[in-house]
């Protein structure tokens, strides 16, 4: 069976019929997922202009290529307006996505902490919680739910925290509900939170905090934001180190350009020595792998006054003032 990235480099091919350019240029392939039991395909189409004729067009065309040519039993297509061009996409963001291959090692509280470092900085943060099953950005920054405003024209205005920017799935759902989307619908999500947000026009940077795994929505993050830069987060154990350097070629093959890695809990500070609770050495080992850097280490510990993010004048705050430090100069 062909895999999703093999399909996706056929559909890319194909043309967008209301531009005549393919879905490569024009970025239209929104989502992309397959149903193995049944042997469907599952897409979600931006074309340039939204009229049956396309539609038509464009449904023809896959069907050939999906069923005939490809081989599989059927194939669910949804469209919508391609947005890209007078999406914020075209202003001057910076896109940092934080991925690992391993649930747990710290992603989400990176995240945030890495949000409150560069504001401090002085930067213009946004976070876009991509952790649609998983979510746990509102949690970690202590705030309240509340369903989104929206605008009047289907636009979302982002929640705020301390000048940080959030959206997040967790502030559409009821709560306690565990969420039941599947496929398409999943992948409109992320569109809405990519495409569809107000951000505060200063906006400089928006952290893109990412499920566990190597696949899924990092792929659907390429068709969403293809210049996206990606940090790998790993601990100092081998195991997770394995699979932090999975999680870094699948960002590196789908062209995401790294920034390098960084090993969290990586010792416990005791009595003026750094104990290695969790081993060592996974941080160099997915950097050698990657041929990329390590941007920073840090250690196991515990914020004083905040459930999970440290002040700047804290150890461990200062480690992130530094990785955000590295972080602006680079990019
Ligand atoms: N350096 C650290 N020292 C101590 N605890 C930490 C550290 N980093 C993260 N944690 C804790 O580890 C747990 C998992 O962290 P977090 O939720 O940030 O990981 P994640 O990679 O986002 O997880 P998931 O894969 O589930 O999204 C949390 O309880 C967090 O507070
Ligand atoms: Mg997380």
């Amino acid at each position: 069976m062909y895999t999703k990235e093999e399909i996706r480099d056929h559909v890319e091919i194909l043309m967008d019929p209301s531009v005549n350019k393919s879905f490569k240029e024009t970025g239209g392939i929104k989502f992309l997922d397959i149903d193995k039991e049944k042997m469907i395909v599952n897409m979600v189409i931006g074309l340039e202009k939204l009229e049956d004729d396309y539609k038509r067009s464009v449904t023809r065309s896959l069907a050939k290529l999906i069923k005939l040519d490809l081989g599989f039993t059927g194939i669910k297509t949804d469209f919508e307006l391609n947005k890209k061009s007078d999406s914020i996409l075209s202003r001057e963001i910076r896109y940092i996505g934080i991925a690992s291959g391993k649930g747990g090692v710290g992603k989400s509280t990176i995240t945030a902490n890495l949000a409150y470092a560069l504001t401090t900085l002085g930067k213009k943060v946004g976070i876009i919680d991509a952790d649609i099953y998983g979510s746990s950005i509102p949690t970690i920054l202590d705030m309240e739910v509340t369903p989104p405003k929206g605008t009047g024209n289907e636009k979302i205005i982002p929640f705020e925290k301390d000048g940080i920017e959030l959206i997040s799935t967790e502030f559409f759902l009821a709560p306690d509900k565990p969420l039941m989307w599947r496929g398409p619908m999943l992948g409109k999500m992320l569109n809405h939170f990519f495409y569809d947000v107000v951000w505060d026009k200063e906006i400089e940077y928006i952290l893109v905090d990412l499920p566990p795994g190597t696949g899924d929505v990092a792929l659907d993050i390429q068709g969403l934001v293809p210049q996206c830069k990606m940090i790998i987060v790993t601990t100092p154990h081998k195991s997770a180190s394995h699979v932090a350097v999975k999680a870094g070629f699948a960002a590196e093959k789908l062209k995401h350009e790294l920034l390098g890695v960084i090993e969290n809990m990586s010792y416990f500070s005791h009595a003026g020595e750094n104990i290695k609770i969790f081993g060592e050495g996974g941080g160099k080992i997915v950097s050698d792998k990657l041929k990329t850097k390590i941007l920073a280490t840090i250690p196991i510990g515990q914020p004083k006054n905040h459930i999970s993010v440290f002040a700047p004048d804290e150890e461990i705050g200062i480690n992130y003032l530094g990785l955000a430090n590295k972080i602006i100069k680079e990019y």
